[in-house]
This record gives C-alpha cells, sequence and structure tokens, in this order.
C-alpha cells in the first residue's frame, strides 16, 4: 500500500520560545519543524495531517517549482481546498533538476507559518562547484507575543489593530526577547571548529522582519547561493535578508592561531531589523570548541558591530547565476508587461491592493484549480477577458491569466498608504517556478533605462525580491520604487505571486496568475492525488 516519504503533523498548542509561552501551530510538534532533504529530481510524497481542532491548514513548498504536480503547490483557495482538522493532505514534491539548494516550507493559511514551517534542503547527485567542510543551517523567524488568531482578526477588523513589531528575530527557533530580563534564555549556537570552511544556509523564514546579519570579527561572507541556484561568488561583509528569501555563503572559521589572538571563542551573530519604525537588534552566538564552559545567556550591552541601514538595491545587478541561462529571454521577446501597482487603503477595513483588487474581499468559493480540474473554470475564456481588460487581469475570476510560451515582465510598483503616506518594503514572492530578477529601482520602472543597467550582466533566478520603499512619502499614491521580474510561461498551474510578510497577506497583498489552460494542466500533472477534489483533503481521525 502507499508510503508516504515524510509525515509532517500540524498541531496548535502552547509552546515556549524565547523563554515566552505562546499559543502556537507546530510542526511535528516544534518551531522550526524537521529539517526535510529531498533529491533533485525526485518525486517525494509527504503527508500532511491537520491535528488541530478548528483550524484549517495547508503546506507550501517554499521556492520550490511544482509544475510536475501543481495540486502539491499548498495554496488555501488558490491551488487546493485547505486541509480541515482530522483530515491529511498528501503532496507530491519533486524538486526540479537545478532547483538544488536552500528552500523551507511552511503552512499558507493565516499567520500560521510564523511558527509552522521548517528548513527543506534539495540535494543534487552533482557535486557542489564549492568546496566547503560542513553546513550549518540558519533558519531564522520572528517571535510575536500575541497569538496568530489575535493577530488576524487586528489585522482584519473594522477597528485595526496592529500586530505590533516583532520581539525577537530567531535563529533555529531560539532567542531573546529585549524585553524579558530572563537571564536564563539561551541564544541560538552555531558551532564551527578551527580551520573548516562552512556553508551558512540563511533562511528567511520571518513574518515580518527584513534583517541585517553580521559576524563579530569574521569579516567576509562569500555569497554562493540564492533562492536555490548557484551564483558567482561575491564577497560581502554583511547579508540584507528578507522574508522569504535564503543565501548560501561561505564562511572561513579562524584558525587556532587566530583564536588564540582573539582571545575569545565566542562570537556574535548581530542581526537588525530593516524599515521598521523601530530597530530590533538580536543576537545568536558562533561557537568554537572551548575547554571553559560556554556562555549562551549574555546579550551584550552595546552592540559589538554598527547598527545597519538598509541599503537600497542591495545586490541588484551585481549577483549573478553560477550558471548562466541560456534561455534568458531579452527584452524583445516579452509579450507582455503587467504592471502592478501596490496601495493600501482603508474600506470597512484596512487593505493591500494590487491595482485595486486584494486577496481578502474576492476570496474565492472553490480552489481556482479545483474549479479547471473540476470543467468549472475555463482558463482559455479567462484569457481572453484578461487580454480584452486590456491590462491582463479577468475581473470575472480575479485572476492573471497567462498562456503557455508567453514571456512576461511583471512590474511590482510601490505606492504606499493612501491614509498614512507611509512607504514600506515588500519582499515579493512567486509561485510556480522561479522568475528573473531583472532589477529594481527607484521612481517608475522604464525598461529602457533597466536595460541599460542590465546590460552585460546575466539576472539571477530567484522566486522573492524586494520591492524597495525608496522614501516615505507625505503624499500618498506617489510611486516609489518599482521591482521587475521576466518570466517564461512554461509551468501550468494556479500561482500566487504575494508580498511574503505575513501581516500584508492576511491583509490582502496578493495576486493569483493561471498559466496555461486545463489541457496543459493536465498534460503536466498527471492524475492528482486523493482527495484533492473535495475540501478538507483525506479523512483519518474524527472528522466531522
Ligand atoms: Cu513562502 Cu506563498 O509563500
Ligand atoms: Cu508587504
Amino acid at each position: 500500500s502507499f508510503q508516504p516519504d515524510h509525515i509532517l503533523r500540524v498541531t496548535a498548542q502552547i509552546y515556549s520560545q524565547a523563554c515566552m509561552e505562546r499559543y502556537s501551530v507546530l510542526v511535528n510538534g516544534s518551531s522550526p519543524g524537521p529539517e526535510l532533504r529531498l533529491q533533485e529530481g525526485r518525486v517525494s510524497w509527504i503527508r500532511v495531517y491537520n491535528d488541530m481542532e478548528g483550524l484549517n491548514t495547508t503546506m507550501h513548498w517554499h521556492g520550490l517549482s511544482a509544475f510536475t504536480a501543481p495540486f502539491s503547490d499548498g495554496t488555501p483557495m488558490a491551488s487546493q481546498w485547505p486541509i480541515a482538522p482530522g483530515h491529511f493532505f498528501d503532496y507530491e514534491v519533486r524538486p526540479e533538476v537545478g532547483y538544488a539548494g536552500t528552500y523551507f516550507y511552511h503552512s499558507h493559511v493565516g499567520f500560521q507559518a510564523v511558527t509552522a514551517g521548517g528548513a527543506l534542503i534539495v540535494e543534487s547527485a552533482q557535486p557542489s562547484p564549492y568546496e566547503y567542510d560542513e553546513e550549518r543551517i540558519i533558519a531564522l523567524t520572528d517571535f510575536f507575543a500575541k497569538t496568530d488568531e489575535e493577530i488576524e482578526d487586528g489585522l482584519t477588523s473594522a477597528n485595526f489593530t496592529w500586530s505590533g513589531e516583532t520581539g525577537a528575530v530567531l535563529v533555529n527557533g531560539q532567542g531573546r526577547v529585549a524585553t524579558n530580563a530572563s537571564g536564563l534564555c539561551k541564544l541560538a549556537a552555531i558551532s564551527v571548529e578551527p580551520g573548516k570552511t562552512y556553508r551558512l544556509r540563511f533562511i528567511g523564514a520571518t513574518a515580518l522582519s527584513f534583517v541585517s546579519l553580521a559576524i563579530e570579527s569574521h569579516d567576509l561572507f562569500e555569497i554562493i547561493e540564492a533562492d536555490g541556484h548557484y551564483t558567482k561568488p561575491v564577497k560581502t561583509s554583511y547579508l540584507q535578508i528578507s522574508s522569504g528569501q535564503r543565501y548560501s555563503v561561505l564562511l572561513k572559521a579562524k584558525t587556532e592561531a587566530e583564536l588564540q589572538e582573539a582571545r575569545s571563542r565566542q562570537f556574535y551573530f548581530q542581526l537588525t531589523t530593516l524599515g521598521r519604525p523601530t530597530v530590533l537588534t538580536t543576537f545568536a552566538v558562533l561557537e568554537y570548541p572551548s575547554p571553559s564552559a560556554t556562555d549562551l545567556t549574555t546579550v551584550p550591552v552595546t552592540p559589538p558591530l554598527p547598527i545597519a541601514d538598509i541599503i537600497h538595491g542591495w545586490m541588484d545587478y551585481a549577483l549573478e547565476p553560477y550558471y548562466p541561462d541560456p534561455n534568458f529571454p531579452t527584452a524583445e521577446e516579452v509579450t507582455r508587461r503587467i504592471i502592478i501597482n501596490v496601495h493600501q487603503n482603508v474600506s470597512s477595513h484596512v487593505i493591500w491592493l494590487q491595482s485595486g483588487y486584494d486577496w481578502v474581499e474576492t476570496f474565492p468559493m472553490s480552489p481556482y484549480l479545483v474549479d479547471v480540474y473540476n470543467g468549472k473554470l475555463d482558463l482559455d475564456d479567462s484569457y481572453e477577458r484578461g487580454i480584452a481588460s486590456g491590462y491582463g487581469f479577468d475581473n470575472q475570476t480575479r485572476l492573471f491569466p497567462a498562456k503557455m510560451d508567453e514571456i512576461l515582465e511583471i512590474i511590482w510598483q510601490n505606492q504606499g498608504a493612501v491614509n498614512t503616506g507611509n512607504v514600506e518594503n515588500h519582499p515579493f514572492h512567486g509561485h510556480g517556478r522561479h522568475f528573473y530578477d531583472i532589477g529594481g529601482g527607484d521612481g517608475l520602472y522604464n525598461p529602457e533605462e533597466n536595460e541599460k543597467r542590465l546590460s552585460g550582466t546575466h539576472p539571477v533566478t530567484r522566486d522573492t525580491s524586494v520591492l524597495y520603499a525608496y522614501r516615505r512619502e507625505t503624499e500618498a499614491l506617489t510611486p516609489s520604487g518599482w521591482r521587475a521580474w521576466r518570466i517564461r510561461v512554461t509551468n501550468a498551474g494556479v500561482w500566487m505571486m504575494h508580498c511574503h510578510i505575513l501581516q500584508h497577506m492576511v491583509m490582502g497583498m496578493q495576486t493569483v496568475f493561471a498559466f496555461g489552460d486545463e489541457a496543459d494542466i493536465r498534460a503536466q500533472s498527471g492524475p492528482v492525488a486523493e482527495g484533492y477534489l473535495t475540501y478538507g483533503g483525506s479523512v483519518y481521525g474524527n472528522a466531522t
């Protein structure tokens, strides 16, 4: 009989993080959940049980292309029905060849991903182009004192209540909340041995935080991977990583002689949040073996490193793929440009809109992809309407439909909040398959100018890149920054493209694209998983 390769169980319970108790959604009883290691090109079936009461869930394999099984992408009401309590869903996860690297998985329901997720590493049969002795995973998450429900209710109610700012950026689930004076709470330790080279895999699994991080007395990193693809080596002394992004860097550990000189065997990782009204600095420890007892409970009184500021356009046009893609479509090949203006407005509640549309008031009655498989949603008709609209958006289905082999440019244009004039940074994430990240900048997107900046470089393919706020405006709706993606439509399915800040997602900052039509989708996916077409998935327990 059918045996899944991995089993994930989602529960909701009181859980202690950063020495604070909080009712949290967990995967296999912890946050982060178990680390998954999958093989490039090989199918793994991952069964997700919803052991919660009264809460739906789904699981998303962040950054993996799900084109061989679009029904396994894990987006509620877009690619699938949510998994109801007492039900399970079998996900068919096949990391695409060429996608070996650093990923994560997380629930795609509400604010659950603040705790419900874990590292996902895609291994390759090919040797890495970079040499290193060992690797360490450094997953960043946020700690919020309020529960998911309090946060979701506050953000979506007529009486808008903000979630509050991050209490602490946690490293592999550990850290200290600044306001919690308890000296017993341990920082995360990343253990290294003298003289070795490490691949540090940084995972931006934060809900909100955009983080700048550096390591005390260790000046140089070498970036070698961005979002699951090797890059040419780029030297930097710090990383700037948003929610949804991943980087691998090579770190050369100090030699024994250097350690003698440094007279310490513990060094702080310093993590500073960027672009928020308040600056939060939290710590983890890089730890060398030591004969004396280690101290993980002390936080420096003064941060050892300067407090980082945001660097707009960090690594834009500087990161280059290790294996340049011969299929990178040129500007002349672009068939359509879709410009999506992102702004915040206040109607019955505060919402984030994409050119007038959001994903709160427009939630469909049944999932788009289920409707496609059931013959209830004709994507060819939707495409006709999208084209007729002149903007690419089908107002009837509220989709951005595209045909196979089209070459799209998706331009996110940052317009800030109508009521306050504030402009924020938004890490935009694309499902389905990685996009060519062709840059970003201030003001309005200008294709000719961007082409000049691009020329001679090879854009990296990634799944999350930042739409920066170039300035805070006193007048709303003034263009303040753009981010441009180029996409070759080769992956049939229903794919969300959204800001990866969980608060913004809850407030509507999500769009849905449909690539190909029913025939294309069926041709790529083959038969769908059991229980797929019905609400809740498959039953196992005392489902009601
Ligand atoms: Cu990691 Cu649609 O998200
Ligand atoms: Cu956002």
